[in-house]
């Protein structure tokens, strides 16, 4: 079939995003970058996620970020992801930064999950089929695998560098310690690891226990995943679960059980702070991701193009003072 390309990327795409450097690479990644996670399955509109992309690429979001798994079904983000590079994006390959992983669940059998060099290689090769690339710009272990040797894996994502099929590896959801040893591998195979995706937000603060201490000091980038706690930390849930909302569907991660009155308390209090410095929660909560030194980039999901245009507006109002991450903290603690 031949498709013809009538996407034209905004010609002032550059001129308003900020661009990171992540860790001691050569590579910039912008402040703000799209997931696709959620919304971008078959059970979701192609035509509204095609205008989520092409809207994020006008906005000067280079890096899209991706995993074999994501859906539903698996492998349909991916899928439809490939179809946009096709119709859409295939000109502007190398202004994109794109990444996939593997860690969870992909196949049935052995092979088909965790962290052995069977599955790592064979899953990437899968990915760039389904996506329709050469090759992707970052690779990542989804996941720690307890079973398998931690050589075997990062051994797997060295190979798969030389192999040509990615360009940079790295990290999600490993523990500091877990990470320094994975850093000092991927070191010593000469394929040094570019960055952790790990999650962060108001509502979830684990790394500051060490893993940003780690990625500080050993030179390495970090992206912040699910920064809204997947929806939580904007205006939607204040007066109830919305139709249609992430929290009132059945196949997805946010549990409607999530919002509990305790939430509610500490989301109206944050959203009436966001009020007071003249941006919508969403955007104080993502400047807020981003104050860390330590963080290259936040990674958004969004169902519509309007979250989108909301979210990118948290570059306007970025600063806190010392009061304002005060009363942060103490809002956080009750
Ligand atoms: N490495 C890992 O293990 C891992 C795990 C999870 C995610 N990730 C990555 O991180 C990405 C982002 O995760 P996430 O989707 O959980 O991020 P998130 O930004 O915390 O949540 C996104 C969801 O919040 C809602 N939302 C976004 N902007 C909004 C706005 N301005 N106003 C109201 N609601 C808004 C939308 O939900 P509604 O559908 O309710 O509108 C949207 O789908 C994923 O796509 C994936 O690439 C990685």
């Amino acid at each position: 079939m031949n498709i013809k390309c009538t996407y034209q990327p905004a010609e002032q795409r550059y001129d308003q995003m900020r661009y990171q450097r992540c860790g001691h690479s050569g590579v910039l990644l912008p402040a703000i970058s799209l997931g696709l996670w959620h919304n971008f399955g078959d059970v979701d509109n192609f035509d509204v996620a095609r205008d989520i992309v092409r809207t994020a690429f006008d906005l000067g979001i280079t890096h899209f970020d991706l995993a074999n798994n994501y859906g539903p079904p698996y492998g349909a983000a991916e899928a439809n992801f490939g179809r946009m590079m096709h119709t859409d994006l295939s000109p502007y390959r190398d202004e994109l930064f794109i990444s996939t992983k593997a860690g969870y669940d992909m196949w049935p059998g052995p092979y088909g999950n965790w962290g052995s060099r069977k599955y790592l290689i064979s899953s990437l090769n899968q990915s760039l089929k389904r996506m329709r690339l050469e090759y992707v710009d970052l690779f990542y272990s989804h996941r720690p695998d307890p079973a398998t040797p931690i050589e075997e894996t990062m051994g797997a994502l060295d190979s798969i560098v030389r192999q040509g099929k990615a360009l940079y590896v790295g990290l999600s959801n490993y523990s500091a310690e877990q990470t320094l040893q994975a850093i000092q591998i991927l070191r010593s195979l000469g394929t040094p690891c570019l960055i952790h995706q790990a999650r962060y937000s108001m509502l979830d603060r684990w790394v500051e226990n060490g893993l940003l201490d780690v990625l500080t000091r050993e030179q390495v980038g970090c992206i912040a995943f699910s920064p809204l706690a997947q929806g939580m930390l904007t205006n939607k849930y204040l007066h109830g679960i919305p139709e249609g909302s992430r929290a009132s569907k059945t196949f997805s991660y946010l549990k409607s059980s999530a919002i509990t009155e305790q939430q509610i308390h500490r989301i109206t209090h944050l959203n009436d702070m966001a009020i007071k410095r003249g941006q919508t929660l969403a955007q104080m909560a993502l400047a807020w991701v981003l104050r860390t030194p330590a963080m290259t980039s936040v990674l958004i999901g969004a169902s519509s193009v309007a979250q989108l245009n909301d979210n990118i507006q948290a570059l306007k109002v970025s600063e806190f003072s010392e009061q304002e991450l005060k009363e942060i903290d103490q809002l956080l603690k009750a």
